[in-house]
């Protein structure tokens, strides 16, 4: 694949291919899809033939850290004699990262074919979903189609005629960042306080009720019917070699067309720029982030980091969830930090002490710095609080917070220091806003807004 490629050769629409049918969401439009057909070949296979075939595809976790799906599904100890239950996180609250809801809402069936393979392969009678509660449409949406799929025959007793038994549990959380994390997750959906657990034992030995489960993420579950329709040589014929596929890009903040872009692992910035219209009109990269805000920034220099798991780590980020939040020139980067901080101190659990103490001191800092009231010593202050969190945590959420203060000011640190000498911020907020350069006319009127939804 080239820079110059057309956007039809670059894109590859599988969990998106239906979104602009007339009613996607139904069962009858993800029928007319191949729908359902990957769960028929499925239930003729044994489920450890199953657990292979996933292996063999490579397909890694799209929850942010890539883990392999077959391989984590192969961790679920078999004839136990203990339940077995599959849990799919669908609490997508990390700042930037909008796919796994727009899929939902888009395509719920995708989620519910892709679930009950996979707990047909791990033995599990149970499944649950995990969604953020306040996405209410959507916890709609997956009530009706889950009901859809009983009365179709693709849930409840004897699946298609196959012997085999599944129940699917939709959960409905708080609105908890933390409780993506998903020993928190799993503490919330016993109804406990979501917070993180000690790990070992890790889910897959001891998880929901002390049983052994699978936690995926919803994109990981709903890529799974697409390989058994069209074979592991094509999903491998797609993306790098370690990091096979296709995936769910999320563009947002400073483009042209900001939206979801699927497309086969190892694409770059530079490539999804061309085919969303590029940065707006007018102006120029400034930095983003590979995988939402708790990956470490890049900036122009990296428009053509190949965007898989080995190619954005290489260039010392993490590819996390895909979410490409795009900033021009008009960004003060210490206010976007501040901002991402704010929400890390309002999210962070309070369990352990870097995280709990240390993201409320990172706010102060930072807000006075911001307000042109930073002191001498600030930014290694810092950088001395970022250190003092990063890998000393309990679990990533504080590690997630480190990263947009190490990565800025190792990028922008001139601009920090500006601040401190000119004691104000250079930046004229309003500039960065939607509404700035008269965009605002091309943004949707809520009249047209409550249309899209009716
Ligand atoms: C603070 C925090 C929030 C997280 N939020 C999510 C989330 O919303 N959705 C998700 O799938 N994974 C989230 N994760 C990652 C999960 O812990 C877990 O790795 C993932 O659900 C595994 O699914 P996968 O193997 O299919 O990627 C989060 C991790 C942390 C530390
Ligand atoms: S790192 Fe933060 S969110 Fe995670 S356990 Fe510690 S206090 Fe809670």
């Amino acid at each position: 694949m080239t820079a110059t490629e057309p956007a039809e050769k670059l894109l590859s629409p599988v969990l998106s291919a239906s979104w602009d049918d007339h009613r996607p969401w139904t069962l009858e439009t993800y029928r007319r899809h191949d729908g359902y057909q990957g769960l028929r070949t499925a239930l003729e296979m044994d489920p450890d033939a199953l657990i292979a075939l996933v292996k063999d595809a490579g397909l890694r976790g799209r929850g942010g850290a890539g883990f392999p799906t077959g391989l984590k599904w192969q961790f679920i100890p078999q004839n136990d004699g203990k339940p077995h239950y599959l849990v799919v996180n669908a609490d997508e609250s990390e700042p930037g990262t909008c796919k796994d809801i727009p899929l939902l809402f888009a395509n719920p069936h995708a989620l519910i074919e892709g679930m009950v393979i996979a707990s047909y392969a791990i033995r599990c009678n149970h499944a649950f979903i995990y969604l953020r509660g306040e996405v209410v449409p959507v916890l709609r949406r997956l009530h009706a189609a889950v009901a859809e799929a009983y009365r179709a025959g693709y849930l409840g007793s004897n699946i298609l005629g196959s012997g085999f038994d599944l129940d699917i549990t939709v959960h409905a959380g708080a609105g908890a960042y933390i409780c993506g994390e998903e020993t928190a997750l799993l503490d919330s959906l016993e109804g406990r306080r979501g917070q993180p657990r000690l790990r070992p034992p890790f889910p897959a030995i001891a998880g929901l009720y002390a049983c052994p489960t699978v936690v995926n993420n919803v994109e990981s579950i709903a890529s799974v019917p697409p390989i058994l329709v069209r074979g592991k040589e094509w999903f491998t014929s797609l993306g790098t070699e370690k990091s096979p596929g296709f995936t769910l890009y999320s563009l947002s903040g400073h483009v042209t067309n900001p939206g979801q872009y699927e497309a086969p692992l190892g694409v770059t910035l530079r490539q999804l720029l061309d085919v969303s219209g590029g940065i707006r009109a007018g102006h120029r990269l400034k930095f983003w982030t590979p995988g939402g805000s708790s990956t470490p920034m890049f900036t122009d220099e990296h428009l053509d980091v190949p965007l898989d798991y080995e190619g954005v780590g290489a260039a010392g980020s993490m590819l996390g969830t895909k979410a490409l939040q795009v900033f021009d020139e008009t960004t003060c980067v210490v206010r976007a930090v501040t901002r991402w901080t704010e929400f890390y101190a309002h999210e962070s659990c309070g369990k352990c002490t870097p995280c709990r103490e240390g993201t409320y001191w990172l706010v102060q800092l930072l807000k006075r710095i911001e307000a042109g009231q930073g002191e001498p010593g600030d930014l290694e202050k810092l950088l001395d609080i970022a250190d003092n969190i990063n890998g000393k945590s309990f679990c990533a959420l504080g590690d997630g917070a480190a990263s947009p203060i190490v990565s800025s000011l190792q990028h922008f640190r001139a601009e920090y220091e500006q601040h401190l000498t000119e004691r104000r911020c250079p930046f004229d907020p309003a500039a960065s806003t939607v509404w700035a350069d008269g965009q605002r006319a091309a943004a949707p009127s809520p009249a047209t807004e409550r249309e899209v939804h009716a």
